[in-house]
């Protein structure tokens, strides 16, 4: 079982109900199925958590990291294993149990070192215990952006917000894709030096860890007055 646990991302920042993750981890325990947990986009503080599977208290068999292992700086990525699985290659040479499989920057020492530089500065910066209140931030301006007439929803995991913009609110009719709505209140932001990235109708607000408060002010004012504008049209 593969799942991007608490958010699925490309999809549009689906947040998954509280517990749903637990679910499946008792389910795939029951049935004795493998959980491969693609934190690719969530871990490294994103939730507010180093990882997205500590909130429900999950341990998946597989962990895919990626993305914020670097704080992005370079690319490297790492699959890490529970102990059973590694000992499951484990053997004599004739027994040909070795997982052969390698990247040709596997092990990359520069991508290893800016990872560990990333790792030092959650320590020294005490970047999980500053998050939170940009959570919060965020949590407050989301409040507010919902009230706007053509946002169908809001929604938030950690520090990853997404507002969907509808035709309807009430009956939650999305707008044509045709119409680029997303893209064009990514287009006002950036006539106000925010740039942000749309997956259709929903507009994302995923800003590095290290934005502060007045930039996240500054984005969600920016988003709040794109909405206006393309929706005024
Ligand atoms: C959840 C998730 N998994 C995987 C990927 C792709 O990762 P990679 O580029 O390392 O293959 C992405 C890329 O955006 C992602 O968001």
């Amino acid at each position: 079982m593969v799942i991007e646990p608490l958010v699925q991302a490309a999809a549009g920042m689906i947040v998954h109900p509280k517990g749903y993750l637990r679910g499946v981890r008792e389910l795939t325990r029951k049935y004795d199925v493998l959980l491969i947990a693609d934190e690719v986009a969530v871990a490294f503080g994103r939730t507010g958590k180093m990882f997205a599977c500590e909130h429900e208290g999950v341990t998946p068999d597989f962990l895919c990291l990626a993305k914020g292992i670097t704080g992005g700086y370079l690319p490297l990525a790492a699959t890490i294993a529970t102990d059973e699985i590694y000992r499951a290659f484990l053997g004599t040479y004739a027994e040909s149990k070795t997982f052969f499989h390698g990247h040709t920057y596997g092990g990359n020492p520069l991508g290893a070192a800016a990872a560990l530089a990333s790792l030092d500065i959650f320590e020294e910066e005490k970047t999980l215990y500053h998050l939170q209140a940009k959570i919060a931030r965020l949590k407050e301006h989301l409040a507010r952006v919902s009230q706007l007439p053509h946002v169908g929803q809001v929604r938030q995991c950690g520090l990853i917000g997404a507002v969907e913009l509808v035709r309807d609110k009430t009956a939650k009719e999305p707008y044509p894709w045709e119409e680029k709505r997303g893209l064009r209140v990514c287009d006002y932001a950036r006539s106000e030096g925010v740039l942000l990235r749309p997956l259709g109708n929903v507009i994302v607000i995923m800003p590095p860890l290290s934005i502060t408060l007045e930039q996240l002010d500054k984005i969600l004012g920016a988003v709040e007055r794109g909405i206006a504008e393309v929706i005024g049209e």
